[in-house]
């Protein structure tokens, strides 16, 4: 399984904040944006990621996370020249893709808590799965309609009236078709290739699998002043509660092996002295205490 992060976009409900730096850069309390949504896929097991930006945000990114060796994962870059829908990350990326299934990531969706998504990654099997979270406000969002057995019958993008209260967050997981299916979407009237529209064609070929996320889960859309505030404020109480960190890249590449103890630690030490590389080193001192014996 491959992946593409999609942090490009104009950004204009974050303006003026947007104006110097992208949205997915932004800092969501202790760390940018973008670590979260890298943290899911680190974590789902997937090591080979495409980053999709706008021209003049890209090589910010590339200077925050370059090649992606330091995590031990491959980090590709691609341009999207302007916002033309999130579908489009399928036609700049097809050749990063190539025959291999994909998970799409918006840049602006934080989650925290449940596996999920690894279990959704590891038991994949081909056609699409998408996920349905219950929200306050689905006419934002694609809108998720099931029947009585639970099985998934129509979506639709931001209903005026929605069918459901199930939203469909930032995550879609396909098998490598979603290149050709993405290929033949039409422009939606908003001018956009619309990622509703592939999972419809998912749906109409019988191959879509909707799985709902669970109540204890969060999703946190960090699209406006307010939101990103508050997801600051989330992630800020969780991690003051827990003495763990939401969206670390480097502790999830920890657990899934794809660094060893010592290129974590030598990690720490090109960091400078701040509550980060602090987080880093308790984490390496519970490796050993967890390990002892068995290095
Ligand atoms: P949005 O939040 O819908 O759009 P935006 O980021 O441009 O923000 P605003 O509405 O305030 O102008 O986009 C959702 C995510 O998808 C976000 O991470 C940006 C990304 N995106 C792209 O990278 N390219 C695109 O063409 C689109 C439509 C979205």
């Amino acid at each position: 399984m491959k992946a593409i992060v999609l942090a490009g976009g104009t950004g204009s409900r974050l303006y003026p904040l947007t104006q110097i730096s992208s949205k997915q850069l932004q800092a969501v309390f202790d760390k940018p944006m973008i670590y979260y949504p890298l943290t899911v896929l680190i974590a789902s097991g997937v090591s080979e990621l495409c980053i999709i930006s706008t021209p003049a945000d890209l090589p910010r990114y590339r200077q925050l996370l370059g090649d992606g060796s330091q995590w031990g994962v491959v980090i590709q870059y691609r341009e999207q020249a302007r916002p033309e829908g999130i579908a489009q990350a399928f036609l700049i990326a097809a050749d990063f893709v190539g025959s291999d299934d994909v998970i799409l990531m918006l840049g602006d969706n934080i989650f925290s808590g449940g596996d999920d998504f690894p279990r959704a990654v590891s038991g994949f099997q081909g056609g699409a799965t998408i996920f349905a979270y219950h929200v306050k406000d689905p006419e934002r969002y694609g809108v998720v309609e099931f029947d009585k057995s639970g099985r998934a019958i129509s979506i639709e993008e931001k209903p005026t009236i929605p069918k459901s209260s199930y939203a469909v967050p930032g995550v879609y997981i396909y098998d490598h078709s979603v290149v050709d299916i993405a290929k033949a979407v039409k422009p939606s009237a908003r001018g956009e290739l619309e990622i509703t529209a592939v999972n419809l064609e998912y749906l109409r070929r019988g191959t879509l699998q909707v799985r709902r996320l669970s109540r204890g889960f969060a999703w946190l859309d960090a699209g406006t002043s307010t939101a990103l505030h508050e997801a600051s404020s989330y992630i800020e109480a969780i991690e003051r509660r827990q003495g763990v960190k939401i969206g670390c890249p480097e502790e999830a590449a920890l657990t899934r092996g794809f660094l060893t103890i010592k290129q974590f630690e030598k990690l720490i030490t090109r960091m400078p002295q701040c509550e980060y590389s602090e987080y880093l080193s308790n984490v390496s001192d519970e490796w050993h205490r967890l390990n002892e014996g068995q290095e």
